[in-house]
């Protein structure tokens, strides 16, 4: 399985992997030589996607809201491939409707699994991750998913906005904490267009209700909103990700790494 040496040796923990861009991005990282704890919620997708990238793979169960299956994730990568060197919060849940429909459940969800998840896998990893940074040129890394979302506004999603933009300043935050503890620890933010996954589809169906567009109406409008004319792929995140695992990203810490098409430079 293995074809590149970027991430020889690393053991990398991704949230949400059974599909998807967490999915893409395990594959990727064990293309690059790492060893790679895939979690989710989805236990017979997440077994298979596992099962599929051979015995550098390792599939636990895992709702990221709970902090009991932190410890139990981080006992079983211990046991398996001694501790983690990356970890990549992927896990998360798009809602598309207007504010007006949102319900206060349905923002309370939002925030548990797109940002009580994210803070409490950086702070309980955190220590595993320091002490095995100074194997690597660069260091530990932490590799949070954000989105497009969480630089500039967009209609139908405001509370979708409010988790990614959290993710963006607690990201910049724990960087600059883990720098002044001399954690040796990068952390980052990844900010992805639409990228063709299911949650895409979830995407289109809420600008199709609140805005009365067909669905190929809404497939143009969103391939409209990125300058270079598609919808990214699950692969152009999982590329950004081995970049900001790997040694070649080891002087950036703190930094938006945005994976758009150009949507964000007009
Ligand atoms: N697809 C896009 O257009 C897009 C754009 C910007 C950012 N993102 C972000 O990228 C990440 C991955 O998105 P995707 O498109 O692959 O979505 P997806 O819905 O295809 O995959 C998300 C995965 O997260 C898992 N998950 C959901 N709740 C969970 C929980 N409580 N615990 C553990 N796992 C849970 C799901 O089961 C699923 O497998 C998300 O954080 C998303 O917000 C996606």
């Amino acid at each position: 399985m293995t074809t590149g040496a970027r991430l020889d040796g690393k053991v990398v923990l991704v949230t949400g992997a059974a599909r998807g861009i967490g999915a893409a991005i395990a594959a990727a990282m064990v293309r690059e030589g790492a060893s790679v704890v895939l979690t989710d919620i989805r236990e017979d997708a997440g077994r298979d996607t596992a099962a599929a990238l051979g015995p550098n793979a390792l599939f636990v169960r895992h709702d990221v809201t709970s902090e009991a299956g932190w410890t139990d994730v981080l006992d079983k990568a211990a046991d398996r491939f001694g501790g983690v060197d990356v970890l990549v919060n992927n896990a998360g849940l798009f809602l598309g409707k207007p504010l007006a429909e949102t319900s206060v459940e349905e923002m309370n969800r939002m925030l548990a699994v797109n940002v009580t998840g994210l803070m409490l896998g950086c702070k309980l990893t955190i220590p595993s991750i320091a002490a095995r940074a100074h194997r690597w040129d660069g260091g530990g890394a932490i590799v949070n998913l954000s989105s497009v979302a969480g630089l500039i506004g967009a209609s139908f999603q405001t509370v979708y906005s409010m988790t990614k933009g959290a993710v963006r300043l607690f990201s910049k935050s724990l960087a600059m904490e883990c720098a002044d503890l001399k954690q040796n620890i990068r952390v980052n933010s990844i900010h992805p267009g639409v990228i063709d996954t299911d949650m895409a589809a979830d995407v289109a169906r809420g600008q199709m209700d609140a805005r009365g567009m067909d669905a190929d109406k809404v497939r143009r409008f969103l391939i409209g909103g990125h300058p270079l004319g598609r919808l990214g792929t699950a692969k152009d995140i999982a590329d950004a990700a081995v970049f900001l695992a790997s040694s070649e990203s080891a002087f950036m810490t703190g930094t938006e790494l945005v994976v758009d098409g150009g949507m964000t430079a007009r």
